[in-house]
């Protein structure tokens, strides 16, 4: 793992969201579609492998891995296709999207027929962790992923997941605490949140504890290698060593952990397609 390569790629996506800008592309585009419980996001590799574009809109169609919107869930991704084509002024097809793991057939078929409504040609839908894992360049460790609505870990090896588990703490709870102790509501807990995120950390520490104690339990006997970090909720400068003092693990984090998991279903799209 190159965690300088992949801060400066994470990095230069993020530009491309927030500038709304795309870079010029290669040959066949493959897109990566996250459905979150807080957000959707698409992101475009080029026959290369460079990332040329990206979108990112909050959404409440998904909630823990579960589409319970669908027509918000379609809606919301012809949206941001929509956006990405204009900028790109070329059309995308080929996509990929993910579902956590051990994920039943269902739950996939459903996510597929979003991206068909979507008018994407549906390739593959890859676990959560094993996308990540393709972003990261690893074969092997555990991957913790915190996200809205839940702290999902995966033991890999051969870059394939080995045993997962999911637990319903995430930033949703991060919020209500944060609500709780400043007498905020919740839209102005998640701002409070992510604007002082220095101010209100000792508030949320317990919270980050128990994700942290979620992980270590999981691993108890077994050998977690190192953990590495992605998700929105991880984007705490002390959240590493919280992790590492617990679970007694070496901890790498890249930058926007938000980005890693999105980013690796267009990457392990393209992996897929070349054979
Ligand atoms: N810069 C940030 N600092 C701290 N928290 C953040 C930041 N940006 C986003 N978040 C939080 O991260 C969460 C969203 O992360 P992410 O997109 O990884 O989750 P998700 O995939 O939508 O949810 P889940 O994986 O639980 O289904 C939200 O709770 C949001 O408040
Ligand atoms: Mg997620």
């Amino acid at each position: 793992m190159d965690l300088k390569k992949i801060n400066q790629r994470v990095e230069d996506f993020h530009q491309l969201i927030q500038k709304k800008k795309v870079t010029e592309s290669a040959g066949r585009l493959y897109t990566g579609v996250d459905l979150g419980t807080s957000s959707i996001v698409l992101s475009v590799v080029d026959e290369k492998g460079n990332f040329v574009a990206g979108g990112l809109e909050k959404a409440k169609a998904v909630r823990d891995g579960i589409v319970v919107d669908y027509v918000d869930a379609v809606r919301v991704t012809r949206g941001l296709k929509k956006d990405l084509e204009d900028r790109l002024g070329r059309p995308l097809d080929l996509a990929a999207a993910a579902v956590v793991p051990g994920a039943d057939a269902s739950t996939k078929e459903v996510v597929k027929n979003v991206l068909e409504g979507a008018d994407f040609t549906p390739k593959e839908v890859f676990e959560e962790p094993e996308a990540a894992a393709v972003m990261l360049g690893i074969q092997e460790g555990t991957v913790v992923d915190v996200g809205g609505g839940s702290t999902g870990i995966s033991l890999l090896k051969n870059g394939r997941v080995l045993d997962s588990f999911d637990e319903a703490t995430g930033g949703h709870h991060m919020n209500l605490v944060i609500a709780g102790a400043y007498k905020l509501d919740y839209q102005e807990a998640e701002e409070k949140k992510i604007c002082e995120k220095e101010e209100i950390f000792p508030v949320i520490k317990p919270v980050a504890e128990k994700m942290a104690t979620i992980v270590k339990n999981f691993l108890r006997g077994r050998d977690g290698k190192k953990l590495y970090l992605v998700g929105g909720s991880t984007d705490f400068k002390q959240i590493d060593q919280i992790f590492s003092s617990i679970t007694g693990l070496k901890v790498e984090k890249p930058r926007y952990p938000i980005y890693i998991t999105p980013m690796g279903i267009a990457l392990a799209l393209k992996e897929a397609c070349d054979g």
